[in-house]
């Protein structure tokens, strides 16, 4: 039920040569006692990959890598004003989001084309043109890892930040997501403060944009904007945006008057693409680099190890706090043994 030695390159959009010590893909939740109860009895640590948009893998990753694709959506309940849908973590994210406006489940089309697993949505909470996808989760069903207990964690319990959630700390690594619970309105107010969105509506004269405009313009100012990882390898944005309080930002301004931010409750959101475009990473040229048209992304043309990634993504991190003296965390999560 397990294979040895398989080839993760296909399996991560970053294309990085890596390789599972031990493999199994689940399709069927029935498969994971037995998968786990060997693990255990092997001791082999578990790894959890989804379509690996947003992890950089070493050349090794020891014990058992197991990949989730378990599928399957069912309606629960339905009334005229919202309904609950139960979705297998298997199914692919920009598939379920355009299954929810064919119905008329409203919220997540400014989530479209985000690439990856519904099991992983909840992970890093996704986010994207002004809306987070943990507004709209009501249930997490997970197995803790390694023993197999089922656990259902509510909203509340994910505890969803900016790229953040209770997954990547105090469960971090400690779960296998089998299937997410939404809550989805029928009937919603479109959310187009986002300036891209908004930018792009005005200059394509959409005034009072319905959910199917809202889902349209943001994979046309996707497609424009992001490199698509089946031709050009990537994981998306590299790091998070800073996020700076009062104080950290006053300095911040008064040395550099441009800084573009957004500001919102929790602070004033810097873009990590304009520092690191500020650091002359655009023009840097090599195997590994940061995409031309968008600093925040490390594109992997030639396919090179993630030792090479790694590499630069430690230059980027220096020139950032050399320059503004601020510390860029990075976004997609490392898994195995590096070797440069
Ligand atoms: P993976 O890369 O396979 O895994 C990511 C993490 O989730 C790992 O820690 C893994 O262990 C864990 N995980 C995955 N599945 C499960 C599961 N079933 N149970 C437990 N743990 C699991 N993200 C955004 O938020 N907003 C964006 O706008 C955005 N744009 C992107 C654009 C591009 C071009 C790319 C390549 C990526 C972008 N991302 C964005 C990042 C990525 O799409 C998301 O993080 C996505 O949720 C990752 O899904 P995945 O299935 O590929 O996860
Ligand atoms: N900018 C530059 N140089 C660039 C690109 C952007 O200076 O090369 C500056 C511009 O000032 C621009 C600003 O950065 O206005 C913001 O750019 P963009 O709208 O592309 O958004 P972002 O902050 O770079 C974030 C998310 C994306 C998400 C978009 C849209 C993070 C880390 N990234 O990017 O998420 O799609 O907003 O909401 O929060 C991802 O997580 O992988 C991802 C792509």
């Amino acid at each position: 039920m397990t294979r040895d030695h398989v080839d993760l390159q296909p399996l991560n959009t970053l294309r990085v040569p890596a390789m599972a010590e031990h493999f199994a893909e689940v399709t069927v939740s029935s498969q994971l006692e037995g998968l786990l109860a060997h693990a255990r009895s092997n001791r082999w640590p578990i790894t959890v990959l989804g379509e690996g948009s947003n992890v950089v893998l070493g050349n090794v990753l020891p014990g058992l890598v197991l990949l989730q694709r378990c599928k399957g959506i069912s309606v629960l309940e339905e009334d005229d004003s919202r309904a609950r849908v139960q979705v297998a973590a298997g199914e692919n994210w920009h598939s379920f989001v355009r299954w929810c406006l064919e119905r008329g489940y409203l919220g997540l089309e400014n989530l479209a084309l985000i690439p990856g697993s519904v099991g992983a949505a909840p992970i890093q909470n996704i986010g994207a043109y002004g809306v987070e996808v943990g507004e709209f989760i009501e249930t997490v069903h997970c197995r803790l890892l390694p023993n197999g207990e089922h656990k259902v964690l509510d909203r509340g319990a994910c505890d969803f930040g900016y790229r953040d959630s209770v997954f990547k700390r105090d469960l971090s690594d400690a779960t296998l997501i089998e299937s997410v619970t939404f809550q989805l309105p029928k009937a919603r107010e479109p959310v187009t403060s986002y300036p891209t969105l908004a930018n792009y509506l005005e200059a394509y004269d959409i005034v009072d944009p319905d959910a199917q405009q809202v889902f349209e313009a943001v994979v046309e100012i996707r497609s424009n904007r992001l490199p698509d990882p089946a031709e050009l390898p990537n994981v998306g944005s590299f790091f998070k945006n800073p996020v700076l309080a009062e104080e950290a930002f006053t300095s911040l301004a008064a040395g550099h008057p441009g800084v573009p931010h957004y500001d919102d409750p929790v602070g004033h959101k810097i873009p990590a693409a304009w520092l690191i475009e500020q650091c002359g990473f655009k023009r840097r040229e090599g195997a590994v680099r940061v995409h031309a048209d968008h600093a925040l992304v490390i594109i992997n043309p030639e396919h090179r190890p993630a030792g090479e990634i790694v590499a630069l993504a430690r230059d980027i991190v220096g020139a950032v706090q050399a320059r503004f003296g601020i510390l860029l965390e990075q976004e997609p999560r490392r898994y195995g043994i590096f070797e440069q």
